[in-house]
């Protein structure tokens, strides 16, 4: 509907926020042979012990949240083996970024990550009227550390590496941090982002011990993904106890909801059943990335619920770029990925807020990053 209001002298948005992008919502499902993938939620409904922890949760919400998700935090806490002044929890791990943004960066100051990652990093940035510095990944997706590293500045107050990488999938090395972090000068923060750690597989970072090593470190991670609590809105971030209080300062007045903290203490209760479901998740994704190579796809090491496909071959490209609706990558990917008729599984889509994002678009003609994110399943 078309607004009535008078146009007369009205309040206005501040230019940084009036220049983001307009956020696109991942597509939903259109029918029982898709599946909307495109933020990387776990396919796995939450487990019926953690329901029955909401349920009952659901009948004390007419009380506020504890405000500090006191006992959220202690159970993480007793977890990794911290104190709980080390944790601050928030409303999943991007309201978690985002109090960690408004706690150490000023206006103007510089945030360097790696591009392409989480679509969530430049938008967090400008909002808090910091300053983004992208740092383009390598030709094989990996960070760029050396190039990151170069990137700091006087103004750099923060660096946020993310691992395993969204959307590539690509993990960063413990002899690629240790480096990294030699070189960091201490007074900036580095933001590690573990948003699917859990589904990591194979040699890669002791990042508590780094955390005990590197005073600077922080370690960021959600139960959205593995734990499959993504409509729940519970992420946490484990540092060091004076930048923990900043994080609980700067955060939303009880922005974890009661049934989000009591689900979050149920889930790691429930260690052994996530480890059986993260491990599924391991296993297909072996299966469907040795597929697609076999296929011929260039698939980089995944270590995340999903893999990232970069068609290199005008064949590729032409035999993804003729479906003419969005929903088609779904059936595209889906058939590239078993070599076997349609709907067989494993099932893989495109992920269509990235490549929207990244200026592409379906109808027609190859995305200009020519990229293709998919998920296992
Ligand atoms: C790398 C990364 N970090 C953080 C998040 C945020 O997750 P949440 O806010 O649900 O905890 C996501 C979600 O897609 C992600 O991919």
């Amino acid at each position: 509907m078309t607004s009535t209001l008078p146009e007369a002298a009205a309040p206005e948005v501040r230019a940084a926020v009036a220049q983001l992008p307009a956020y696109v919502a991942g597509k939903s499902a259109q029918s029982a042979l898709t599946a909307a993938l495109a933020s990387n939620e776990s396919h796995f409904t939450p487990l019926p012990s953690v329901v029955d922890t909401i349920a009952a949760e659901g009948g004390r919400i007419h009380r506020y949240p504890s405000m500090g998700a006191v006992e959220a935090r202690e159970a993480i806490a007793g977890h990794f083996g911290v104190s709980a002044d080390e944790v601050a929890a928030g409303p999943g791990s991007s309201g978690v970024l985002q109090q960690i943004i408004s706690a150490v960066c000023s206006h103007g100051d510089e945030v360097v990550y790696a591009w392409r990652s989480f679509e969530a990093y430049p938008i967090l940035v400008e909002v808090a009227g910091a300053v983004s510095v992208p740092v383009p990944l390598l030709a094989d997706e990996h960070h760029d550390l050396t190039a990151m590293a170069a990137a700091i500045t006087e103004r750099t107050r923060l660096v946020i590496l993310c691992s395993p990488n969204n959307p590539t999938g690509v993990s960063i090395s413990a002899e690629a941090l240790e480096e990294f972090l030699q070189s960091v000068p201490p007074r900036v923060l580095v933001v590690l982002d573990e948003a699917y750690i859990e589904f990591q597989r194979g040699p890669g970072v002791d990042s508590l011990d780094f955390y005990r090593r590197y005073p600077n470190l922080c370690i960021l991670r959600t139960f959205s993904k593995a734990y499959g609590l993504a409509g729940l809105r519970i992420g946490y971030a484990i540092a060091r106890p004076e930048i923990a209080e900043g994080l609980r300062r700067t955060a939303v007045p009880f922005g974890v909801n009661r049934m989000a903290q009591a689900a979050a203490v149920a889930s790691l209760a429930a260690e052994d059943e996530i480890l059986e479901r993260t491990e599924a998740v391991a296993q297909e994704r072996t299966r469907v990335i040795g597929a697609l190579r076999g296929l011929g796809w260039d698939v980089p090491d995944s270590q995340a619920n999903f893999y990232w496909l970069r068609p290199r071959t005008s064949c590729a490209c032409n035999f993804l770029t003729r479906w003419p609706r969005p929903t088609s990558w779904h059936a595209a990917t889906r058939w590239t990925a078993c070599a076997s008729p349609w709907p067989m599984p494993p099932l893989m889509t495109a992920c269509w807020q990235s490549w929207q994002t990244a200026g592409g678009s379906c109808l027609g003609r190859a995305p200009p990053s020519e990229h293709l994110h998919g998920n296992t399943r």
